[in-house]
């Protein structure tokens, strides 16, 4: 049998370049106490606690039973397609056209192949730390180089335009911006990403704005980049239905772009996965043209989720915490336990927290920076007072 260095002697250099979703690891550490029997807080899941709305279930099942079971569009059906962009322009003031727009296999899909067909070999692109786990590896994938900015968290993660000119280099070819951020759960303010977005058109350098979250906003109205309608050429917006509609497995996204981008992601996608899921494309519409309390009521339990793990985090000696102002992360800051109990990284805290007190947790050295770990607080109230118990045994007995 090949060793693992021979291994990838025989696999492409792309493939080489990048490591497997950092959470993976997490992920699988915590399957394995759980199939032994281990009765564990899962703070570690980046996806809500909440069922699917029921009349998205229905129009998926009224699909399913009206054999709309084929091929579709590759960009998704025209139904859709409008829809996205409707709830887009009424929600968050964009003017956009289905033919702007193009459905994706989730957020995730959408940001690889607007990556892939943006960014060339020693392209620069800049990426705003703490990241999200995967931007690193699907820019490195393209042939791409991160050129890192970091936040500060005694700024509240706060990302400026003057920030991100400072990393401007003349290969700069795109910025990613997520607000709100997973994993810190800072809001970038309305002003602040227009600045960047103007920065970057008056040089021809493009916004890829991952906006995946925008619906989970507690600090102030949603605020999306698309609504820059005189700057649109270099913007390309990435949504997600997974979090705002409670749909991460069904696997729907979109991008909004100028159309020349557009129908290269199209062309990509032609060659990959095709058309998003027939039945999934039919549950989106239902969706985006449905009733939409069912986003305000989980964005309110959220709140108060997030009120709620803030209070709880503060009565724990050493973990400092920046309140979250979106998405349903904290990323408190463990580093006043380093040296205690032959913990020395944010990693071991994770590691420990994990066996030792059955926490699942995320370090933080997957987002880029050394002293956080995340905690996903999208579980019932029941859940989060387990889960902060177990911490505060655990970090008190440091
Ligand atoms: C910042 C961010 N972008 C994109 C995604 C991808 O979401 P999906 O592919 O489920 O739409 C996630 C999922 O966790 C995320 O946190």
């Amino acid at each position: 049998m090949a060793t693992i260095a021979e291994a990838r002697k025989l696999l492409t250099d792309r493939i080489n370049r990048i490591q497997v979703s950092a959470t993976l690891a997490v992920v699988n550490e915590a399957s394995k106490l759980r199939e032994a029997g281990a009765d564990l807080v899962d703070f570690g899941a980046g996806e809500p606690h909440f069922s699917t709305p029921r009349h998205i279930k229905d129009a998926a099942i009224a699909a399913i039973n009206a054999d709309f079971t084929k091929y579709t569009a590759v960009a998704g059906i025209t139904e859709l397609r409008q829809a996205i962009v409707r709830r887009h322009s009424a929600d968050l003031g964009s003017n956009y056209k289905p033919e702007e727009t193009v459905a994706t296999t989730g957020g995730k899909l959408a940001l690889f192949n607007a990556v892939q067909v943006l960014v060339d070999h020693g392209d620069e692109v800049i990426i705003p730390v703490p990241y999200w786990v995967s931007f690193k590896d699907i820019v490195e994938y393209a042939g791409g180089r991160c050129v890192y900015v970091e936040s500060s968290e005694e700024d509240g993660f706060r990302l400026t335009a003057e920030m991100i000119e400072a990393a401007i280099t003349p290969r700069t070819k795109a910025i990613i911006l997520n607000s709100p951020n997973n994993p810190s759960g800072a809001v970038m303010s309305p002003e602040d990403m227009t600045a960047v977005a103007r920065l970057a058109a008056e040089r021809g350098i493009y916004v890829i704005s991952d906006e995946c979250y925008v619906y989970l906003n507690f600090a102030g109205k949603p605020f999306s980049v698309g609504s820059l309608t005189n700057i649109k050429e270099y913007l390309v917006v990435i949504g997600s239905l997974s979090k705002t509609y409670a749909m991460t497995g069904w696997r729907l996204g979109y991008a909004l772009a100028p159309s020349p981008v557009i129908s290269a992601m199209q062309k990509l996608q032609s060659q990959s996965t095709s058309n998003a899921t027939s039945i999934v494309q039919k549950a989106g519409v239902a969706a985006l043209t449905g009733p939409q309390n069912c986003v305000s009521e989980m964005r309110q339990g959220y709140t108060k989720l997030a009120e709620q793990v803030i209070a709880g985090l503060g009565t724990i000696p050493g973990v400092r915490c920046v309140p979250p102002e979106g998405a349903f992360y904290v990323y408190p800051n463990v580093s006043a336990f380093f040296g205690r109990g032959g913990i020395r990284s944010a990693a071991d805290v994770a590691c420990r927290l994990l066996h030792e007190a059955h926490v699942v947790t995320v370090p933080g050295e997957g987002f880029g920076t050394h002293e956080h770990i995340r905690v996903s607080y999208a579980t019932s109230e029941k859940e989060l007072d387990r889960g902060i118990e177990r911490m505060r045994k655990f970090f008190g007995g440091l």
